[in-house]
């Protein structure tokens, strides 16, 4: 692509976007501390009694043009993304407390807050969900669907989707459910025969989470991915997403830790500093935490926050700065603390002529606080995906890999974990797809 005269890449053919009219329909499976937080502070929001803080759909800005213009609309100004006065949330969990009670449950919000809008609240009753508790050990609910096998469980899945349908323009789903048992793709997530065969069959290899994922791919729904748990990581979905226009991200929300590292990382990098070693701890006790307190699905997300270091290193590239870099995630449950986790990490890091030092980091964070905005603006940015020409037949949304710890790339690529890369392949995604031109930071223009 020729450079232009100003600041980036030649302007981009505008992709076709069809407006945001109407409800757009949020299914939330998985209706714990995060997703009530989401729904509980949008309701807020919509009341005008809080601001939506960590949104970058709602609170965000981009540049357009040469720094010298002075142009820098509210993202959600520039693009045609859905009012929140439009969202309707509805969705699926093993518990049949209704999101009131799920939400005081979780301990995150205060109770007064949470009375403030109580009759909203109490009127989201979750449908029953799709569970094993052989994927999820340390859960049991009641709140469960029975049928003759998984296939069964998919066509009525499926059946929801198309009753919610019904009383929406449009649909997208989010997973904010537990953290599944360590699983790796197997034959039967190859093609999409092999997974139907499988749901038959009852394969052992097939988790609830990727029954709902399935089933929003049939429905031609968007899905984003919200834990660690492969999903939608898998080929059979990917050509489903593409064959359907049904656009797909993950995975693992990036708010507490990981968040910070791909910050603090990509900075010793760019500063070609080394690091002999990263020891992060955490402590949580909501029930999260204690779901990852079982061994198996503690892998699924301790393999999740372990790639990024790797991938922002390239130990390969840097054998001096990076080969022998040990690398450890801890996560302890423990009841005090709740939601408000606390994330400690001591980095060993050395430079000139190697002489070492220490940085710490100890982060008091509110987990499913960090969580929500991201969820919000994850089904935002994937119902814009499903209305745009250029993104709604492409199978995974690599420009949301902002908000993954693990983020999915097509087949052979590697992921980009640096925060700053990943926020400015969004912001250039949305010039892209607007028509607007690419902004590369090169300046030059201005010192003609
Ligand atoms: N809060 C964060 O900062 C953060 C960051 C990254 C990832 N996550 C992930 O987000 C997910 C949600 O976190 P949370 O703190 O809200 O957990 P939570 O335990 O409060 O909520 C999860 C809910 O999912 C329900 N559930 C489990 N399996 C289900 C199924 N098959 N169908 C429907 N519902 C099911 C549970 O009953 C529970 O109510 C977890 O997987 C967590 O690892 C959270």
């Amino acid at each position: 692509m020729p450079l232009s005269k100003e600041s980036g890449l030649g302007a981009a053919s505008a992709s076709q976007i069809q407006p945001a009219k109407g409800k757009l329909g949020v299914m939330v499976v998985g209706l714990g501390a995060v997703a009530t937080t989401l729904i509980a502070g949008v309701e807020a929001v919509r009341k005008g009694v809080a601001k939506p803080i960590g949104s970058l759909t709602q609170m965000g800005t981009i540049r357009l043009g040469k720094r010298t213009d002075a142009n820098t609309p509210l993202i959600k100004d520039f693009v045609p993304l859905a009012d929140l006065n439009d969202i309707v949330f509805t969705g699926w969990d093993i518990f049949d407390d209704n999101v009131y009670e799920a939400a005081a449950h979780a301990k995150v919000l205060e109770k007064d807050q949470l009375e403030a809008i109580r009759p909203y609240l109490e009127a989201i009753k979750p449908m029953p969900a799709v569970f094993d508790q052989y994927y999820v050990k340390r859960l049991n609910g009641t709140n469960i669907k029975t049928g003759k096998n998984k296939m069964d469980l998919a066509n009525q899945l499926r059946a929801d989707i198309q009753a919610f349908k019904r009383t929406v323009s449009r649909v997208v789903i989010i997973w904010c459910a537990s953290t599944e048992i360590f699983l790796e793709p197997s034959e039967v997530h190859d093609s999409v025969e092999a997974f139907e065969k499988g749901l038959e069959e009852n394969h052992i290899n097939i988790a609830p989470s990727m029954i709902y994922a399935y089933a929003a791919m049939k429905e031609g729904v968007p899905f984003a991915n919200g834990a660690p748990n492969l999903t939608v990581d898998l080929p059979f979905i990917q050509e489903l997403s593409k064959e359907n226009f049904a656009p797909i991200c993950g995975k693992d929300f990036k708010t507490g830790q990981t968040f910070v590292k791909t910050v603090l990382a990509p900075a010793f990098k760019a500063r070609m500093l080394g690091v002999a070693g990263w020891y992060s701890t955490n402590i949580l006790g909501n029930r999260d935490g204690e779901v990852l307190d079982d061994p198996e699905s503690f892998k699924t997300k301790e393999e999740s926050k372990l790639g990024a270091l790797e991938y922002i290193f390239q130990p390969e590239l840097y054998p001096d700065l990076y080969k022998d870099l040990y690398h450890k995630v801890r996560i302890n449950y423990y009841p005090p603390r709740g939601d408000n986790k606390e994330g400690w990490d001591n980095i060993d890091i050395f430079g000139w002529l190697g002489y070492p030092m220490q940085i710490k980091v100890d982060f008091l964070c509110r987990d499913s606080i960090l969580a929500a905005p991201l969820a919000l603006d994850l089904v935002l940015f994937l119902d814009l995906a499903k209305r745009t020409t250029g993104l709604c037949g492409i199978g995974i949304q690599e420009w949301l890999s902002f908000y993954f710890k693990a983020p999915m790339t097509a087949p052979g690529l590697y992921p980009e974990h640096d925060l700053f890369i990943q926020s400015m392949k969004l912001k250039n995604t949305l010039r892209h797809v607007m028509g607007e031109e690419l902004i590369t930071h090169l300046g030059l223009e201005y010192y003609d």
